[in-house]
């Protein structure tokens, strides 16, 4: 059954916790959708996992609705939600809700991400019927702000990425991802919001947790601390080159199996 905003809501409410995957294209979205994973992110983190930028500021509305579009096609049953990139929607409340409209009318997502306490525009969009998933903490597209990818919400910080997580919730976000935080703060919002947490380093007490799919599979050069490998694809599809080549170089590839006859 399609999965949809509110069941994420209600699933909070039963204490049932849930796993969202990024996803980039469509082999992967399928595969993802049928082993059952609830939510697809189209993050703008293909920027640095697909599309070779050093970070995710590069990523245009045009490279992101190509791979929004591919996701939207091969998932049946996860909700697609599509990443708002850099400048898509800091600039002005008018060109943010275009860009998040395109997510829906021309990328096929049901619902848009958006980094930051973003609160007029989320009310906006929420007030247009256009699903926002909220995101906190380390928000990567403000890394320079930032001085690197540093968790956020350390002590006196704590009640700033708080209140923000309260007054998205406030402006009708569906569910907020945390990202960077201790566990103690990331428990906390959880307790403190009726909308779904989705924890990425953010501790064992979010709603959900999100993985990047490359640092799932194993496909990332670097693995950061809080992500986990369920899978080592880089030495497999090294192998698997490899083994082909070899097989080329010594003739036994193609072999009489792999060959048409008169
Ligand atoms: O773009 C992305 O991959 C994300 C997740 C880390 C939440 O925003």
């Amino acid at each position: 059954m399609t999965v949809t905003i509110h069941d994420l809501r209600a699933w909070k409410a039963q204490g049932r916790r849930f796993a969202m995957l990024t996803a980039y294209d469509f082999p992967t979205a399928k595969i993802l959708d049928e082993a059952g994973i609830p939510v697809l992110l189209v993050g703008d983190s293909v920027a640095n996992n697909v599309l070779g930028y050093a970070d995710t500021l590069p990523v245009t509305m045009d490279e992101m609705l190509h791979h929004t579009r591919a996701v939207a096609r091969g998932a049946r049953e996860a909700l697609v939600v599509g990443d708002l990139p850099f400048l898509s929607y800091q600039v002005s409340l008018e060109e943010g809700v275009r860009n998040a409209g395109r997510f829906l009318k021309e990328g096929g997502a049901r619902a848009v991400k958006l980094e930051g306490p973003q609160v007029e525009l989320t009310h906006r969009l929420v007030d247009l019927g256009i699903p926002v998933m909220a995101h906190v903490g380390l928000t990567p597209q403000s890394v320079n702000a930032m001085g690197g990818y540093r968790v956020q919400g350390r002590g006196d910080d704590a009640s700033r990425v708080l209140e923000e997580a309260r007054s998205l919730e406030k402006a009708g976000a569906f569910a907020i991802v945390l990202e960077g935080l201790p566990s103690e703060l990331g428990a906390e919002i959880t307790r403190s919001v009726e909308i779904p947490t989705i924890g990425i380093g953010a501790g064992p007490d979010t709603d959900g947790q999100v993985l990047v799919f490359h640092d799932l599979v194993g496909l990332s050069e670097r693995l950061p601390r809080f992500a986990k490998a369920y899978a080592d694809l880089r030495t497999t599809i090294g192998g698997a080159a490899h083994a082909f080549a070899e097989d080329v170089a010594n003739g036994t590839f193609p072999d009489t199996d792999h060959s048409y006859r008169n």
